[in-house]
């Protein structure tokens, strides 16, 4: 039988053997988050851009008049929005389905997270940073925007809606 490597670092059978439950326990749930991250398509939300929270409204993109959807020149949307306590600005948000989708979004105050649940739509909402998801919305409904990092006493109540449409029903109003 091959000599078991741990050898080298520990004479004990049975601590080898408990050493060998926790490498394998930790290799399975790295597989598992591995997995699970492919197959729901996540993507670690990846962009770096400062902004200043305290000035948010001084800003030209994350001005209140500003904020919701834009549609660019290629067909797909941006999305401005606004976390602060206790919500997102502006409160409703309403998108067709099958197109491309960017949200950007900035603190007005403290650490909030964003989540659409059902989707793969979540990042940190970090203050002093602009967070960036891109996403599409396959399926028609009304969703919700979650703030999932704990920021205060309203937390619990930090919501807005978000309205995915059929495409053919969106019109073309912007
Ligand atoms: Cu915002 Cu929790």
């Amino acid at each position: 039988m091959m000599q078991d490597p741990l050898r080298a670092i520990c004479d004990d059978n049975l601590e080898r053997r408990w050493i060998w439950v926790t490498l394998i326990m930790t290799f399975v749930m790295i597989a598992i988050l591995g997995a699970y991250a492919v197959a729901s398509n996540l993507h670690p939300p990846s962009n770096v851009e400062t902004i200043d929270s305290s000035r948010l409204h001084l800003s030209e993109e994350f001005a209140e008049d500003n904020l919701g959807v834009k549609k660019n020149a290629d067909g797909s949307l941006t999305v401005t929005m606004v976390a602060a306590r206790y919500g997102f600005f502006p409160p409703v948000i309403e998108v067709p389905t099958d197109t491309p989708v960017t949200f950007r979004v900035a603190s007005a105050d403290v650490l909030h997270g964003f989540h659409v649940p059902f989707t793969n739509a979540a990042t940190m909402v970090v203050p002093g940073y602009v967070s960036e998801v891109h996403t599409s919305f396959p399926a028609a409904g009304k969703y919700s925007f979650l703030c999932n990092e704990y920021c205060g006493l309203g937390h619990d109540s930090m919501w807005s809606r978000l309205i995915v449409v059929p495409k053919s029903a969106a019109g073309d109003e912007s």
